[in-house]
């Protein structure tokens, strides 16, 4: 079972089915999934088809993710997971999403500590890495409070017909996690 992760301002708890309308409301938001680099679904049912990969991905010990939920509060107000990409190098990814009603409120860098610390030190994971859009400015202090530091830029990390525009690796590291040279 995903463990509860509790913390001042949020815990964190497993997702279930009453997640879904939400992740909808946030997985539609253009801007959001713009940002997040994630495809809009056109309806509620991928929904739970997010919630079964998830728990899929738990039951494989290749991920883990969880609901955000202020504390003295129910409702879940976003959602943030880790994807192991290296088992041997014990290297995983972090994803993040708030619902836009709550940003800006401290909540998803609250979110962010909790994982970072269940990361290095419950799952003893060497790195962890967040690739985000270089205009991503609230994603960018969340990592730095969070203790990632700025490592890479990634070249031609969004493609639109716009054009495309780089991207930013912010890394993690555990106390064993080597630096590259
Ligand atoms: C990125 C995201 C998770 C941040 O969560 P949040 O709860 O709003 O973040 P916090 O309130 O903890 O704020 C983190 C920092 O970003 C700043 N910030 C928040 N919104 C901002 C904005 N629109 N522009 C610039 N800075 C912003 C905050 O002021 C804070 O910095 P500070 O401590 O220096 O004041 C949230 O904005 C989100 O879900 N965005 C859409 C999806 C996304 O981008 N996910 C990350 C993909 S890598």
């Amino acid at each position: 079972m995903v463990p509860e992760l509790r913390g001042d301002r949020v815990h964190l708890r497993e997702l279930t089915e009453a997640d879904v309308p939400a992740w909808f409301a946030r997985a539609t938001d253009a801007e959001s999934a713009a940002l997040a680099g994630d495809p809009i679904p056109e309806s509620i049912e991928a929904g739970f088809v997010w919630l079964a990969r998830n728990r899929e991905r738990f039951r494989q010990q290749t991920g883990i993710r969880w609901s955000i939920v202020p504390n003295g509060s129910a409702e879940s107000v976003g959602s943030i997971g880790l994807a192991i990409t290296s088992k041997d190098e014990r290297i995983a990814e972090l994803g993040v999403v708030i619902g836009r009603a709550w940003w800006g409120k401290g909540l998803g860098t609250a979110a962010a500590q909790l994982v970072a610390r269940y990361a290095v030190d419950a799952l003893n994971l060497a790195e962890i890495r967040a690739e985000l859009l270089q205009s991503n400015m609230a994603s960018r202090r969340l990592l730095e409070k969070a203790g990632f530091r700025f490592e890479a830029v990634i070249p031609d990390f969004d493609q639109s017909d716009a054009g495309s525009v780089d991207g930013l690796l912010y890394v993690l590291r555990g106390p064993d996690g080597t630096e590259t040279p």
